[in-house]
């Protein structure tokens, strides 16, 4: 692969932009004993709620490795990138009601014959693509059939003639100049590249991000109704931040679903959270090591105001028919996790000495975003849509 390429991606880090400024102590992890509960009691599998839990320790460590996963981006891939620290590798996510079942990637692909999956967003909708690919490796290795620089790729697994593609769309919106100081973003106009192919996939994962924050213009009718950063956008108009734009985002892309003919089944993943901190040095770090016990830290008010944002609109579109919409609320598990970012290690050839470049907004392979997939295939489950015989 391109090393140059793949750095810019879909989405640039937004390292400086979004520092969170918190220091606390630390103390151990959680004291509590692995109990392995006895599957299959299918009332409380249905009510427990996945999203309230704690992290427990798991002495059987990743369902992969760097070595089992051929498929890991450089950029992703912590343990070959020089990651001195394992621990965070042995942690399980355990909602307090009921065992989270781990990710069964045969019984996934069987189910997933003659289908196709899609994640629509950010760098990191492709960071739990990148999870889903390894997750599955250990049964198939997905072949890569398509790249389109900042707009599509596509994986295929030959033996089920299931595909996965990646949708470059981090605004959801149609903007132009999109990776620049200069994106003019159309608040009422969605992005074509995934709305143009949406009639394809069976599986949708879909949410937006820090991109919301990035400098922009809106507009409406083709016409200038504000922006975020207007001076750094030259614009005078009036300023909105980016709960502003991520709102009309998720209106119209709910709408959108809610009014189409097609009904895919939709994962509208909530908001993912940075752990930007600054380090003794005064550089941006995330080197923390264990997890966040429940009730230690809580995230940022920009990630409360922007979830907020997520369940309201999609309460909104819940309440109306017409769309199989659900939510997979990452965001509080998420927030406990600041151990298991890339930090130095998504550059396989930094200067040893440059601490500037810590990414505390992307996960490593494995890790603690293998959780979502996790999750994704429990909530499949209880749709019902995985019926199989014995
Ligand atoms: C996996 O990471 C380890 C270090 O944790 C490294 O020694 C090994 O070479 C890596 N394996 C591959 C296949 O890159
Ligand atoms: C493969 O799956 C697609 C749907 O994703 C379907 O249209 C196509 O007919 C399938 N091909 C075969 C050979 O079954
Ligand atoms: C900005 O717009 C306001 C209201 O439209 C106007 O009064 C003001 O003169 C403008 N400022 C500049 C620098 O153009
Ligand atoms: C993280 O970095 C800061 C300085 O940048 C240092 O004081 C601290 O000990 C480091 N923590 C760990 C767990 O390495």
């Amino acid at each position: 692969m391109n090393r140059a390429n793949a750095k810019l991606g879909c989405a640039l880090a937004m390292v400086l932009g979004s520092a969170l400024l918190v220091a606390f102590s630390h103390s151990d992890a959680s004291e509590a004993e692995i109990v392995r509960s006895v599957a299959g009691n299918k009332l409380k599998r249905e009510q427990c709620d996945l999203f309230a839990g704690e992290w427990l320790p798991n002495p059987f460590g990743p369902a992969y490795t760097n070595a089992s996963c051929k498929l890991i981006e450089f950029t992703r891939d912590c343990l070959t990138n020089g990651r001195p620290d394992t621990g965070y590798l042995y942690w399980r996510w355990k909602p307090f009601g009921c065992e989270l079942p781990k990710f069964d990637a045969g019984k996934f692909l069987d189910l997933m014959r003659n289908k196709a999956w899609a994640f629509i967003g950010d760098s990191l909708l492709q960071n739990q693509r990148g999870s889903l690919l390894c997750l599955l490796s250990k049964v198939e290795e997905a072949v890569e059939i398509y790249r389109e620089a900042f707009a599509f790729t596509i994986w295929y697994f030959p033996s089920y003639n299931f595909t996965v593609t990646d949708i470059c769309a981090p605004f959801l919106l149609k903007a132009e100049n999109e990776a620049t100081d200069h994106t003019m973003l159309h608040l009422d106009a969605l992005d074509a590249k995934w709305t143009n192919n949406y009639h394809k996939y069976d599986y949708i994962v879909i949410s937006g991000g820090m991109w919301f924050w990035r400098t922009a213009t809106f507009l409406e009718n083709n016409a200038i109704v504000g922006c975020h950063n207007c001076a750094a956008a030259g614009q005078n108009a009036t300023e909105y931040g980016g709960d502003f734009s991520y709102r009309k985002a998720l209106r119209l892309a709910f709408s959108f679903m809610l009014s189409s003919d097609h009904k895919p089944l939709v994962l509208f993943r909530t908001w993912n959270t940075e752990h930007y901190e600054f380090g003794g040095d005064g550089m941006l770090v995330c080197n923390r090591t264990v997890p966040y016990r429940a009730g230690e830290y809580d995230g940022r008010p920009t990630d409360h105001l922007m979830r907020g944002v997520e369940v309201e609109e999609f309460r909104r579109a819940a309440a109306r028919s017409g769309a199989r919409i659900r939510l997979v609320d990452t965001f509080r598990l998420s927030v406990l996790r600041p151990d298991a970012h890339m930090g130095l290690y998504w550059l396989v050839d930094r200067d040893p000495g440059d601490k500037t470049m810590n990414d505390c907004t992307h996960w490593c392979l494995p890790g603690a975003i293998d959780t979502w997939n996790d999750i994704a295939m429990e909530i499949l489950m209880r749709e019902g849509e995985f019926r199989y015989s014995s």
